[in-house]
């Protein structure tokens, strides 16, 4: 009997092992929407724009120290949330397959599994940015790109389409720039703006069901916008703690016109504060300084900067991005967090959900 046993669990082992070796991923496909926080590489194929990350030292930590036009050390939000979902990385940005388009059939597999819209600068309103940087792909635009990806997608899978499209995840993190841009961008305003453009709906209308939202950090603590190294703005915190307030409103408000839809509303701000407030709590021994670039405000990180040595042990990477490793913390309290993380349910309970 003991011998039976042993050899079911080993077996059972065996299974697991095996059934892990080709792990599917979580999800059929992560669509991502968004600004710098998951750009991963969109604004390196605009030529125009000048909110670039794509020279060193972004990407010093990315495998074989690529610079791949992502905003941070190494991986960002987008691909730790996707490896969480069980991808390699985030998909690729839309622009790339759109200017590579040598193979119609890679592009063919890749919408089937997901594309990364998100532009470093945009904002929810389609003007921000555009006059700061020159050009950036607005969040309005990010979803019409979407429009002709989900028409490929219904001409190629025919009446399945809906069905993987209802269990995919759409991921959004977007609104800092339309307050760095005008500070007196108010709740008003998004809610007005986000009414008007009924983006909610199309986007319902594209048959996405599953929206996993991240709100704003307290953008008074960016290095960029604090008062000094001990003081956060925090007349901008307010602003970022409303804009979450807000989200949530609107959220709620949509699943009541649609209860189909389910989402996930990451609360980044709390996650932020505790962390700046507790760095060394969750292992961060430097909150204030950025990584890359110096102590001198305004001052951003470029070719010529100099470099922390332990880049785990900052929170930002530069003077607006965090680090890859609160990345991949943020990532997993959205993931698997409780409700002060996360609400109403976290990553993984909505990606189960029906
Ligand atoms: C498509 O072009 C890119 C460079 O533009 C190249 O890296 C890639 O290998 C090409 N793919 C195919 C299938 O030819
Ligand atoms: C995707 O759709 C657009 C327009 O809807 C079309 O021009 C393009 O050829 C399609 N691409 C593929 C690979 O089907
Ligand atoms: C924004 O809206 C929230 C909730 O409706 C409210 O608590 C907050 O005071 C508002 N903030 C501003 C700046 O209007
Ligand atoms: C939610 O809907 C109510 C009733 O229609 C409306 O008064 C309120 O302004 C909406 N809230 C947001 C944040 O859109
Ligand atoms: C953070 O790093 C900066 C730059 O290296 C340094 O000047 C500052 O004292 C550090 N702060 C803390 C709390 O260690
Ligand atoms: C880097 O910082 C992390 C987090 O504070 C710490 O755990 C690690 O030991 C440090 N590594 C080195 C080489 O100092
Ligand atoms: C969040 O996710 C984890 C792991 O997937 C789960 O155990 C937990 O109960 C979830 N919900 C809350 C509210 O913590």
């Amino acid at each position: 009997m003991g011998k039976r046993l042993s050899f079911m669990v080993v077996s059972l082992g065996m299974l697991c092992w095996s059934l892990n070796l080709k792990a599917e991923p979580l999800v059929p496909a992560l669509y991502i929407f968004g600004d710098s926080s998951l750009d991963v590489g969109t604004n390196h194929f605009i030529p125009e724009t000048q909110s670039r990350a794509d020279f060193k030292p972004y990407g010093i930590d990315f495998p074989n120290g690529e610079v791949t036009g992502r905003f941070s050390n190494g991986y960002n939000l987008a691909d730790e949330i996707a490896m969480l979902l069980g991808f390699k990385m985030s998909p690729p940005p839309f622009l790339s397959l759109v200017q590579r388009q040598n193979s119609t059939k890679h592009f063919r597999r890749q919408i089937l599994n997901g594309i990364n819209f998100a532009s470093g600068g945009s904002g929810l309103l389609h003007e921000t940015g555009q006059k700061r940087y020159n050009r950036v792909i607005s969040l309005e635009e990010q979803i019409q790109q979407f429009a002709t990806v989900r028409r490929n997608i219904s001409v190629h899978l025919k009446s399945t389409a809906d069905a993987r499209i209802k269990k995919s995840i759409f991921l959004f993190s977007i609104g800092s720039n339309d307050f760095f841009d005008l500070y007196f961008f108010n709740n008003y305003t998004v809610t007005e703006t986000m009414r008007q453009q009924k983006l909610h709906e199309k986007l319902k209308n594209y048959g996405a069901r599953k929206l996993a939202v991240l709100s704003i950090s307290p953008l008074g603590c960016l290095p960029r916008y604090r008062l000094n190294p001990t003081e956060c703005n925090k007349e901008l915190n307010t602003i970022s703690f409303a804009f979450y307030t807000t989200l949530k409103g609107i959220l709620q408000n949509l699943t009541l016109q649609f209860p189909e839809i389910k989402y996930s509303l990451g609360n980044s701000p709390f996650l932020s504060c505790f962390t700046m407030i507790f760095p060394q709590v969750i292992g961060f021994e430097n909150s204030t300084s950025p990584c890359c670039g110096d102590l001198t405000r305004f001052v951003s990180c470029h070719p010529d900067s100099k470099v922390c040595g332990n880049r785990t042990a900052f929170f930002f990477w530069d003077q607006v991005h965090p680090t890859q490793a609160v990345c991949e913390l943020a990532a997993s309290k959205f993931f698997s967090g409780d409700s002060l993380h996360v609400s109403p349910i976290n990553l993984s309970e909505l990606v189960r959900a029906s």
